[in-house]
């Protein structure tokens, strides 16, 4: 398994806390990749920002209380943690690690 690179997002959970508040999504690039961001009420997490239906954008889509994020296109549902679409109907997002630490919020590649 290739190595994870680090990147530090935000520097500190407080700046984390008040740029993506809990219900919101933001995007991030990292290089080439368009990162998801999602603030739930399980903490945060990161997603492919392309829906694997038709590549709508994920960060403009919204989150639920089964910790899933909604595609804003055709509403499609992917969870949070794994990725899958909740009824199959297209391929598992992308899910990146993402770690809230004391001095910042970090995503790893
Ligand atoms: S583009 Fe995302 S559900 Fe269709």
């Amino acid at each position: 398994m290739p190595q994870l690179k680090w990147y530090r997002v935000f520097k500190s959970p407080q700046e984390a806390n008040d740029r993506i508040p809990q219900g919101k999504l933001q995007l991030v690039r990292i290089g080439e990749r368009r990162i998801c961001i999602a603030h739930t009420d399980r903490g945060f997490h990161a997603v492919s920002d392309v829906c694997p239906h038709l590549s709508e954008s994920l960060s403009k889509g919204s989150t639920n209380y089964l910790n899933e994020i909604i595609c804003p296109w055709h509403g499609y549902r992917f969870n949070l943690v794994h990725g899958q679409e909740c009824q199959n109907r297209t391929k598992a997002l992308t899910v990146y690690k993402i770690e809230l630490r004391d001095d910042g919020l970090f995503l790893g590649v």
